[in-house]
C-alpha cells in the first residue's frame, strides 16, 4: 500500500508542482465545485492507480489539484462506496494519496437523510461526530497489519471532526444568510434504504442524519493525523413513518442545493485560509 501510494503521487507530482493544503470529497450532486478551480490540472481516475470508475449516476471520477478561494486544493471528484462491492481499503485510498500530495486537512462532503421531522431538504448539516456502523460490525479500512508509516496501530476517533472550526463554519454560513444543521452523521453500508425499526434505533443512538460513505475515509484521515471537517447535504427525510427514500429525489435534491453549498465550501476556505493549521 505505501509504495502504490507513492507511486500514484510520483504520477501526480509529474505533472502539478502544487502542494495542496486541503483535500475535499465532494459527494452527490456536489462535485461541480471542482470545475471552480483556478489552475486547475487534472486526473481522470483512469490515469491513476488503484482508482476506479463511478458507477453511481451522478458521480465522476477525477482528482483535480488547483485553487479555490486561495487556497491550494486537492478535490476528489467521485468517491468509491462500500456498497458498490470495493473492498474499505479501495473506499479509503484515495484519502492516503490526499495525504501523501501533502493535504493536512480533509472537508469531506456526502448526501445524508435527515432523521428529525423538523429539518428541511437543502438543509446543510455540520458534521460533529460519526457512527460508523460497518466498521463496528469488522468492515473498517484499518483491518490487518499496520503499517506504522501510514499511522498508529490504534487510532483514537474521539474529537474526529475538528471542534475549534465548528465556529467558522457557522460564521461562513451565517455570512452567506442560512443556519447550519449541526450532528452526528450514521453510516450505514447500504445500498438498501432503511428500514423504520433501524431509523428509529438510529434515533436512540443519538444520530441526526444518515448515509452510505464518509465514515471510513475519516477514520483514514484521522490515522494518517489529518483534520477534518465535514458537511452533510440533507437530501431527503429519513422518517420511520414516513415515504420510503429514493435516489432520484437524493440527486435532485443536490442539484438544487449546489450553488448553496458551494458557496458555503468556497467561504469555509477563504476563512480557513486565516486559520492555522487549517
Ligand atoms: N439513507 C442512506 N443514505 C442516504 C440517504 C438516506 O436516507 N439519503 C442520502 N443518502
Amino acid at each position: 500500500m505505501y509504495d502504490h501510494i507513492n507511486q500514484v503521487c510520483s504520477l501526480i507530482r509529474a505533472r502539478s508542482a502544487l502542494v495542496p493544503r486541503v483535500g475535499m470529497i465532494l459527494g452527490s450532486g456536489l462535485a461541480a465545485l471542482a470545475d471552480e478551480l483556478d489552475e486547475a490540472v487534472v486526473f481522470p481516475y483512469a490515469e491513476l492507480p488503484g482508482f476506479h470508475e463511478p458507477k453511481v449516476p451522478g458521480h465522476r471520477g477525477e482528482l483535480a489539484l488547483g485553487l479555490l478561494a486561495g487556497q491550494p486544493v486537492a478535490v476528489l471528484r467521485g468517491r468509491f462506496h462500500f456498497y458498490e462491492g470495493y473492498g474499505m481499503p479501495e473506499v479509503t485510498f484515495p484519502v492516503r494519496v490526499l495525504r501523501a500530495l501533502g493535504c493536512e486537512t480533509l472537508l469531506v462532503t456526502n448526501a445524508a437523510g435527515g432523521l428529525h421531522a423538523t429539518w428541511q431538504v437543502g438543509d446543510i448539516m455540520l458534521i460533529t461526530d460519526h457512527i460508523f456502523m460497518p466498521g463496528l460490525a469488522g468492515h473498517t479500512p484499518l483491518l490487518g497489519p499496520n503499517d506504522d508509516r501510514l499511522g498508529p496501530r490504534f487510532p483514537g476517533m474521539v474529537g474526529a471532526y475538528q471542534s475549534e472550526w465548528v465556529p467558522l463554519a457557522h460564521a461562513a454560513a451565517a455570512g452567506l444568510g442560512f443556519t447550519l444543521r449541526e450532528g452526528v452523521y450514521l453510516m450505514v453500508a447500504g445500498p438498501s434504504f432503511e428500514s423504520g425499526a433501524e431509523l428509529r434505533a438510529f434515533r436512540l443512538w443519538g444520530a441526526d442524519a444518515v448515509g452510505m460513505s464518509t465514515a471510513p475515509e475519516v477514520v483514514v484521515a484521522r490515522h494518517a493525523g489529518m483534520r477534518v471537517l465535514g458537511f452533510s447535504l440533507i437530501t431527503n427525510l429519513a422518517l420511520p413513518d414516513g415515504p420510503p427514500a429514493n435516489h432520484a429525489e437524493v440527486l435532485d435534491a443536490g442539484e438544487a442545493a449546489k450553488p448553496r453549498f458551494a458557496a458555503l465550501i468556497r467561504e469555509v476556505l477563504r476563512r480557513g485560509a486565516f486559520v492555522e493549521g487549517f
